[in-house]
C-alpha cells in the first residue's frame, strides 16, 4: 500500500514512531522533554491514517458518541460501543499505543466493575484505559493498574461529569478544595499519579495551572485546553479536520474537511443527475 505521509505536504517532523509505542516510552519522553501528540480515533481507516502521520497514541474516545453517534454529551456511551470502537482501531495495527477509553457507568460503580470493564476493552484490542476522575478514582485507578493494565488519568474538565459541572466548563478557576477548584485539581493530579496511572489528560484548565501541575508531576500531563505547558497534547479527530459542526475556543481546524466532503458529494449527486457518472472508463463491456 503507498503511503501518504511520505508526500511532501506532510511536515518533517511527523513521521511514524519507527517501532511500536509502548506504555514505557511515556516515561521516558516525559525525561526527554518530547512532546507527545496524542488524537482520538474510532474506525480502523482513521486509526491507519493517523498513525501513517506519526502520533504516539491513539485515543478511543467517548467522545465517540458526539462527534459519531450524534449524541449531545458522552453520558450515553456503553462498554460494548466502545469496544467495537477499540477492535475496529486495533485491527489497523497501528504503532501508535491504543488507549480505550472507559465510558460512563462502566467503573464508577466499583473497583472490580472498573476491572472488568478493563479487560473487556484490553481484550477488545486496548494496550491501555483511560478513565475520568482524580481523588475519588484513586482506588479504582489502583485496582486496575494492580492487575497489570496501565491506566491514563483525566481530570479537570471531565464530560462525563458534565452535569455536575453545569456544562462543559473549564475547571480549576476557583480556589478550593471542593470539585472543580484549583487546590482539589493539584490534588487530582497527585493522587492520580500515587494510584499508578502512567499518564493523565489535563482537559478544560487554566494554562498556568497545567504548567505547574506537569511541572510536580513524574508522569506525563497530555492536555487539551490546558495550554502549551503540558508533555503532550491530545484533540478530537473531527476537529482537527474540521468536520464537526461546532468548534470550541480550545480546538484548532487543521484542515477544512467538512466543505471539501460536501463539494465532492453534491458533485457526485450532480453528475449523476446529468448522467454523467458513470463514464466509460468505469465501466464494463
Ligand atoms: O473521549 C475523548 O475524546 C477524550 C478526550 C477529549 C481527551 O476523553
Amino acid at each position: 500500500m503507498s503511503n501518504p505521509a511520505a508526500g511532501s505536504a506532510v511536515p518533517a517532523g511527523a513521521a511514524a514512531p519507527a517501532k511500536k509505542v509502548r506504555v514505557p516510552d511515556f516515561a521516558r519522553w516525559k525525561a526527554e522533554g518530547h512532546r507527545i501528540a496524542m488524537i482520538t480515533a474510532y474506525d480502523a481507516t482513521f486509526a491507519r491514517l493517523v498513525d501513517q502521520a506519526g502520533v504516539e497514541a491513539i485515543l478511543v474516545g467517548d467522545s465517540v458518541g458526539m462527534v459519531v453517534q450524534g449524541e449531545s454529551s458522552t453520558i450515553p456511551v456503553d462498554l460494548d460501543e466502545m469496544a467495537y470502537h477499540v477492535r475496529m482501531v486495533s485491527r489497523a495495527r497501528p504503532k501508535a499505543l491504543i488507549i480505550g477509553d472507559l465510558p460512563f457507568g462502566s467503573y464508577q460503580i466499583s473497583p472490580q466493575q472498573a476491572v472488568e470493564s478493563s479487560i473487556r476493552l484490553m481484550k477488545s484490542g486496548a494496550e491501555c484505559v483511560k478513565l475520568e476522575g482524580g481523588v475519588s478514582m484513586a482506588d479504582t485507578i489502583a485496582a486496575i493498574t494492580r492487575v497489570d493494565i496501565p491506566v491514563v488519568g483525566h481530570i479537570g474538565l471531565t464530560p462525563q461529569s458534565v452535569h455536575r459541572m453545569g456544562g462543559h466548563r473549564v475547571q480549576g478557576r476557583a480556589s478550593g478544595h471542593d470539585a472543580g477548584g484549583r487546590e482539589r485539581l493539584l490534588d487530582d493530579a497527585h493522587a492520580v499519579e500515587q494510584a499508578g496511572a502512567f499518564a493523565v489528560v489535563l482537559e478544560g484548565i487554566p494554562m498556568e495551572l497545567a504548567a505547574e501541575i506537569t511541572a510536580k508531576l513524574t508522569i506525563p500531563t497530555i492536555g487539551i485546553g490546558a495550554g502549551v505547558g503540558c508533555d503532550g497534547q491530545v484533540l478530537v479527530l473531527h476537529d482537527v479536520l474540521g468536520l464537526a459542526d461546532s468548534t470550541f475556543t480550545f480546538t484548532k481546524q487543521f484542515a477544512q474537511l467538512r466543505d471539501e466532503i460536501v463539494r465532492a458529494t453534491a458533485t457526485y449527486v450532480d453528475e449523476v443527475r446529468s448522467g454523467a457518472w458513470p463514464d466509460e472508463a468505469h465501466s464494463f463491456r
